[in-house]
């Protein structure tokens, strides 16, 4: 991929790659072979259908789990290579909030400690400077003052996800993951959290890498969209070139699974769909992975893997007919 500005740069992922031995020699590539860049700042997207490897990029990004071949950097620094202290600050400056609100908070902790958790973890404050930064984050997320003594049970679940975003933020990093931070949420508070999370960005000065399932969601908060599909990148660009020219068949074809809002082009437009199901990751085909669902392919496609390249400013696709 070729270079950005560097100094706007945050984070490099070159050639990342992370299988998992599920057995019996099989080897599941969960992701194979992904590389983009993270700007200062933005919103990065990243989208596809459950499965396509968006959790575990998202989670090898963060260190959280070892890559298999190729390289995070962050900052011009290697996090692989990262041990002791370097690593643990590295934990500091990169935080995730998770899908699933129910999941991710400790059912007998109160929730001013949950906040707290990363704080002790990291020595930032105690005593009244450690209830003053709990506080503070309870207002920042909308919450009250009087929540830190209680549970999580108490909480909605669009509470506990301001709870999830509160103790994430508390250590004041500077890079968050969200996965799917609002796809376990009633859809009449998904639109409050997605806010919460832009009003948050510019307050700190927050970098996001935003994964989502649903595209138009993505289209409205990214700078920039990244998409997915079976370990493998397909296209990537600005949020703006992305929606108004999807290069890739893949992509058009979740374009156009979008209901538009206008009743009258709605009946009348054009569907591409989908056929039949996504391929297993475990010991893939060779050739495009997108090959056996794609009404364009030809023979190159079920043989080589087409190079990810950028064929216009910015506008990278992984396909044959580029
Ligand atoms: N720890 C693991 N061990 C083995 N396989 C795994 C592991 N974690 C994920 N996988 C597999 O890797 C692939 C990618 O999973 P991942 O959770 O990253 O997908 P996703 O895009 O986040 O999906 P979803 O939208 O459902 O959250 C899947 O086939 C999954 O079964
Ligand atoms: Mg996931």
């Amino acid at each position: 991929m070729p270079e950005d500005n560097s100094k706007d740069i945050l984070i490099e992922v070159k050639n990342l790659k992370k299988y998992f031995n599920v057995g019996a020699g099989a080897v599941l590539k969960a992701v194979d072979d992904v590389s983009f860049v993270i700007r200062k700042g933005e919103t990065l997207g990243l989208v596809g259908e459950s499965g396509c490897g968006k959790t575990t990029c998202g989670r090898t990004v963060l260190g959280l789990y070892g890559a298999t071949d190729g390289h995070v950097i962050y900052e011009g620094v290697d996090i692989q290579g990262l041990k002791g202290k370097a690593k643990k600050d590295f934990t500091k400056k990169a935080q995730i909030i998770f899908q699933d609100p129910y999941a991710s908070l400790n059912p007998r902790m109160t929730v001013g400690d949950i906040i707290a958790e990363g704080i002790d973890i990291h020595g930032m404050y105690r005593g009244a400077a450690r209830t003053k930064k709990i506080y503070e984050m309870l207002d920042h997320v909308g919450l009250n003052r009087e929540h830190a003594s209680r549970f999580p049970h108490e909480f909605s679940g669009g509470q506990r996800q301001r709870i999830g975003i509160a103790r994430a933020l508390a250590i004041e990093p500077e890079f968050i993951v969200c996965d799917e931070p609002i796809s376990a949420l009633d859809v009449s508070i998904q639109a409050q959290i997605v806010n919460l999370l832009i009003k948050l960005q510019k307050e700190m000065g927050l970098t996001y890498l935003f994964i989502a399932h649903d595209l138009s969601m993505v289209k409205h908060i990214s700078d920039r969209v990244g998409v997915m599909y079976l370990g493998n990148m397909m296209e990537f660009a600005s949020s703006h070139d992305l929606y108004e020219k999807p290069l890739h068949p893949y992509t058009q074809a979740l374009l156009s699974a979008i209901p538009v809002p206008d009743p009258e082009i709605e009946k009348n437009r054009e569907r591409i769909k989908l056929e039949g199901e996504v391929p297993s990751p475990i010991n893939p085909k060779p050739g495009c992975r997108f090959s056996a669902r794609c009404k364009y392919a030809k023979q190159i496609c079920f043989q080589e893997r087409p190079q990810f390249k950028e064929v216009e400013k910015q506008h990278f696709v992984s396909c044959h007919l580029f």
